[in-house]
C-alpha cells in the first residue's frame, strides 16, 4: 500500500492500493466518531460496488444510509444538494457522524459540499472510483455544485478526513471515462515533468499505481503551499480555462477530459506562438496527446472560445490568470487581459506547424 499524508488546514491520509474496498472498515475505523455513515454515490457505482461497502459497515454495527444520484454531471445540482441535506436531517445524522463520497468527481464534489455545510461541517471520507477522481477531485478539498448559470458556482474549500483509493475499482471504467482521467494525468506530466511525463509514453493502466501516487503527491505539494487557490494552486488549472469554455460552448456534451486535452494543446500552441516555449516542447505535448488518441481540434472559433472565457470570468475582472508552459515541468502564471487573450488564441489557432 502507498500512503500520502496531506498537511493542510486538516491533516489526512490518502491510501492507495488494490482490493481494499472490502477491508475499508479497518482503515476508517480510527477516524470514525459517531456510528452513522451517510454514503453519497451514483447509480452505476452503487450497482457495481454498493453492497461491498455497505455490507461490511453494517457487519460492524454501523448504521448506514445511502443517497443514490443518477450518474453524470447533471446530478451535481442544487436540487440534489438540498434534498440530501434534508434527508440527512430527517435521518438524524449528527455532527459526529460521517459522509462517504463514493464515486467519481460528481458524487465527490457534491458529497464534499454537503459534508462542508451540513451542521457547519461533518467528517468526510472520499472513496474515488474514477481515475480523474483518484488523481484530482478527491484530493485538495475543492467541493462544489453547478448552478444554472455555470459550473462549480457554489462550493467550499473543505478537506476530507481520509481518502481511500482502491485501484481495482477502475477495472470497470468505460474506456472514455478512463481516458478523461488520462487528460488530467497528462496535465500533471506537463506541470511536473519527469519522471511522470516520460512514464506516460507507456499505457497508464500498466503503471497505474505509481502514476496515481505521483499525481497525488504533485497535487498534495501544491495544495499544502496554497490551499485556497490564491497563487500556485492556479497552476493546476493548466489547460482548464480553455477546457471550461469548450465544455460550456458544447452544452457539456464534450466531456471534461476531452475538453482538457483540447485546452492543453491550445495552451501549448499559445505558449509556443507567444515565445514562452520551444517548438520541441510543443511537439512533445502534441505527441503525448496523440498517444492517447485525443481529438485536439478545439471545434469552436477563436472568438467564440474567447467570449465563452469572458462570460465565465467577467464575474472577476477584465484580466485572467493564464497558465503558460515554458518547458515540460515548468509552467508559469501570466496575468492576461481579455483583449490580449483573444489575439493569443487567434494566433495559436492560425498556427499550422
Ligand atoms: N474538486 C476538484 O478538485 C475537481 C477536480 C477535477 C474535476 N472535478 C469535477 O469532477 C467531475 C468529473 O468527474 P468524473 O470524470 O469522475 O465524473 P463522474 O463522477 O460523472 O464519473 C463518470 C462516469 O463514470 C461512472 N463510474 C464511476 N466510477 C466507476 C467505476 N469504477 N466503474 C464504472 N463506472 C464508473 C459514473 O457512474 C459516471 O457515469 C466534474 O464535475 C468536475 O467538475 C473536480
Amino acid at each position: 500500500m502507498k500512503k500520502v499524508v496531506v498537511k493542510s488546514s486538516k491533516k489526512y491520509e490518502i491510501l492507495i492500493d488494490r482490493d481494499i474496498l472490502s477491508k475499508i472498515y479497518g482503515y476508517i475505523n480510527p477516524i470514525l466518531k459517531g456510528n452513522h455513515i451517510y454514503i453519497i454515490t451514483d447509480d452505476i457505482v452503487d450497482r457495481l460496488y454498493g453492497s461491498v461497502l455497505t455490507s461490511q459497515l453494517k457487519n460492524e454495527n454501523i448504521i448506514v444510509y445511502k443517497y443514490i444520484i443518477p450518474n453524470g454531471e447533471k446530478s451535481k445540482n442544487s436540487d440534489n444538494y438540498i434534498a440530501i441535506l434534508n434527508d440527512m436531517a430527517v435521518k438524524g445524522i449528527s455532527r459526529t457522524d460521517s459522509v462517504i463520497a463514493f464515486g467519481g468527481g460528481v458524487p465527490g464534489d457534491l458529497a464534499g459540499f454537503v459534508a462542508a455545510t451540513y451542521q457547519r461541517g461533518i467528517s468526510l471520507i472520499q472513496i474515488p472510483t474514477t481515475l480523474l477522481a483518484a488523481v484530482d477531485s478527491s484530493v485538495g478539498g475543492k467541493t462544489a455544485i453547478d448552478l444554472k448559470q455555470g459550473k462549480n458556482l457554489a462550493g467550499a474549500f473543505y478537506q476530507p478526513d481520509m481518502v481511500i483509493c482502491d485501484l481495482s475499482l477502475m477495472n470497470t471504467l468505460p474506456d472514455d471515462v478512463f481516458k478523461d482521467g488520462c487528460a488530467e494525468v497528462i496535465k500533471y506530466g506537463i506541470l511536473a515533468g519527469n519522471p511522470i511525463f516520460d512514464q506516460l509514453k507507456n499505457p497508464i493502466k500498466k503503471n497505474i499505481e505509481s502514476i496515481v501516487y505521483r499525481c497525488i503527491k504533485i497535487k498534495r505539494d501544491i495544495v499544502q503551499k496554497d490551499e485556497k487557490d490564491k497563487n500556485i494552486r492556479q497552476l493546476l488549472n493548466l489547460g482548464h480555462t480553455i477546457a471550461h469554455a469548450i465544455e460550456l460552448l458544447s452544452g457539456y456534451t464534450v466531456s471534461h477530459g476531452e475538453a482538457v486535452a483540447k485546452g492543453l494543446l491550445l495552451i501549448a500552441k499559445i505558449s509556443y506562438t507567444q515565445g514562452f516555449c520551444s517548438k520541441a516542447v510543443l511537439d512533445r505535448i502534441t505527441d503525448i496527446l496523440d498517444v492517447y488518441g485525443f481529438d485536439t481540434d478545439p471545434i469552436y472559433k477563436e472568438k467564440d472560445i474567447a467570449s465563452a472565457i469572458i462570460m465565465d470570468k467577467k464575474r472577476n475582472n477584465e484580466y485572467i490568470n493564464l497558465i503558460l508552459i515554458e518547458d515540460i515541468g515548468k509552467c508559469v502564471i501570466k496575468k492576461t487581459s481579455m483583449s490580449d487573450l483573444n489575439n493569443m488564441i487567434q494566433k495559436a489557432m492560425d498556427y499550422r506547424g
